[in-house]
């Protein structure tokens, strides 16, 4: 092996194996799919995110928007989480549209990946859905949320606790 191509390799080694050490992530649906869910819990227009070393999860997006998966979905500009393997626990910021009721989200679970079902706890009832729904980021849209949803400043998420 020629001496260039040895330098070459301690160098990689030098700046690669320290950042093993950190826990970074590129991207939301990484860590999401790093704990055991599928990555489009969150739509694809997360502005940032932190994860701090309690595990609380705070998502933060550009403005309040919706997004369709099997019902629709309101996301808050700041949603927080627990996060753990294979849950988000106490979400704030999450509701999803029950029946023309806009309930809040309270936990996210995945027991079992291999089962192919998640859990939606919506308080008043808990639903499994198909993990396939939930495989790609959506697209949400934030055009038309006050039209679509009369009352909301009345009835909304903020108000409902
Ligand atoms: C979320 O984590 C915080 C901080 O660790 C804790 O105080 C809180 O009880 C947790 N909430 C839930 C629903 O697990």
């Amino acid at each position: 092996m020629a001496p260039r191509s040895l330098e070459l390799i301690f160098l990689l080694i030098i700046v690669v194996v320290p950042m093993k050490g950190t826990v970074a992530y590129s991207s939301i649906h990484e860590l999401l799919r790093s704990h055991g869910l599928p990555a489009g819990l969150f739509p694809k227009s997360v502005k940032s995110y932190n994860l701090d070393q309690r595990g609380v999860l705070e998502v933060h997006l550009d403005h309040p928007c919706m997004a369709k998966y099997e019902t629709r979905v309101l996301f808050e500009t700041v949603v927080r989480a627990n996060l753990s393997l294979g849950q988000l626990k106490g979400l704030e910021g999450l509701s999803q549209e029950e029946l023309f009721l806009w309930l809040p989200v309270k936990d996210i679970i995945v027991d079992d990946p291999l089962s192919g079902l998640i859990l939606i706890d919506i308080g008043l009832a808990h639903k499994q859905l198909s993990l396939s729904l939930f495989e790609d980021p959506p697209v949400c849209r934030s055009q038309g949320l006050e039209l679509n949803m009369p009352g909301r400043k009345n009835i909304g998420f903020q108000d409902q606790r």
